[in-house]
């Protein structure tokens, strides 16, 4: 199949519908499709080492009303003018050509994404793109419980809920603020309304959390929950040091001690997450292994920033800001070129975890995870 051969990978000269190839094929070819049915992945979202980026991430705000230690700076962070920020509109015109060109899940996240009054507009915008197979949310939960049925019928698919400890007086050391049985509602009430499984992200820190790993593990026992283990990643202003990241493999070290019989589960080939699931119990967990077992090579994530920029790597500091491209009146067309040369400028892999700790990065909070 065309795409699938690297030599005409980059053939930027094709476009979607009628590919008339100038890259490995004489000039002005006209590739017939083998169906009708399948549309061919764009070449445009297509890097050089041929991993198609079907994943859009999408940061809706820089706002949030916690102050998680892991994500934001002690002393805050400047809030960039509401001006310079995507609007609504520029928002669904970039996720309509990102979606036209093969995207298939859109995350919604932020700062807190939920803060966002139109949030609902946006996801029912959003679902009328043909193609736009999953509309995901990552949110803190503090929200979330009395909008999750606009939420539901907007037409939001899945939900990740960011909890990272059971105890209450501990959440509000790690976020900074109240709040922690309006999460723990949100929790229920996503499962109640039907969304199976809720995943519950986790950011597991030494000396912060790191005794509560087999807590969550029994949350999962009666929950239809994945309770999703997130190494701790460094980004500007987060404090991180070697010592406080609990790697993957020594958080199931010591889950195996208390369950020997957790196994692992089938992932599909993007997944980041490893699961595992206790026999007999109802939910899974889940680990994200950014830090100790990277997932560079079928990585298929873009992320676009709240104020417009386009990054194709979490932790590589290389940006263009597409919001610029739109307000200078540019077509679809010029807006994919753009997409396309810094998708093809990706790297292989991110650094590893020493030099990203040392390399200037956004904060969390500005990225959206
Ligand atoms: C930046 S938040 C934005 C969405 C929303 N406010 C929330 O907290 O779910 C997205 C995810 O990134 C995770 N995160 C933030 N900083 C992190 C860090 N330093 N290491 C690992 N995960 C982090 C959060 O736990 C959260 O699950
Ligand atoms: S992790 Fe989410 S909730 Fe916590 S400060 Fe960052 S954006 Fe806010």
């Amino acid at each position: 199949y065309l795409t699938n051969r690297p030599q005409f990978v980059r053939a930027k000269n094709c476009v979607s519908d009628l590919m008339t190839c100038s890259v490995g094929a004489p000039q002005g070819t006209v590739l017939k499709r083998f169906s009708d049915n399948i549309k061919p992945f764009s070449a445009f979202l297509t890097d050089t080492f041929g991993r198609r980026h079907s994943y859009l991430r999408i940061s809706l705000t820089e706002k949030c009303n916690l102050r998680c230690q892991y994500c934001m700076p002690e002393d805050g962070v400047k809030l960039t003018p509401k001006a310079q920020l995507l609007s609504t509109a520029e928002i669904l015109t970039i996720a309509r050509l990102f979606v036209h060109e093969g995207v298939n899940k859109i995350r919604l996240t932020g700062g807190e994404p939920l803060i966002r009054p139109d949030v609902v507009d946006i996801i029912a915008e959003l679902r009328k793109l043909e193609g736009l197979k999953t509309i995901a949310v990552t949110t803190n939960g503090l929200n979330l419980a009395r909008s999750l049925p606009r939420l539901k019928q907007a037409g939001l698919s899945h939900i990740n809920i960011s909890l990272d400890t059971l105890v209450p007086a501990k959440f509000e050391f790690i976020v900074r603020r109240k709040g922690f049985h309006k999460v723990m509602e949100s929790i229920d009430k996503a499962i109640e309304i039907g969304y199976n499984p809720v995943k519950v992200n986790c950011v597991i820190m030494r000396g912060f959390n790191d005794d509560e790993v087999l807590d969550f593990v029994a949350l999962t026992e009666k929950k239809p929950v994945e309770v999703r283990f997130i190494e701790y990643m460094p980004f500007d202003g987060n404090k991180w040091n070697f010592k406080k990241m609990v790697s993957y493999q020594e958080m199931l070290d010591q889950i195996r001690q208390h369950w020997p019989d957790i196994g692992m589960l089938q992932t599909g080939p993007t997944d980041t997450s490893k699961t595992y699931q206790v026999p007999g119990f109802k939910g899974q967990v889940g680990f994200i292994t950014s830090m100790s077992e990277h997932f560079c090579g079928t990585c298929n994530r873009l992320r676009i920033t709240a104020d417009g920029n386009l990054k194709v790597c979490l932790f590589g500091n290389t940006e263009v800001s597409l919001r610029d491209v739109i307000r200078s009146g540019a077509s679809d067309e010029e807006l994919l070129q753009i997409i396309g040369a810094a998708v093809g400028r990706k790297k292989k892999q991110h650094a590893g975890m020493f030099n990203i700790s040392q390399m200037k990065n956004r904060p969390m909070i500005f990225i959206g995870g």
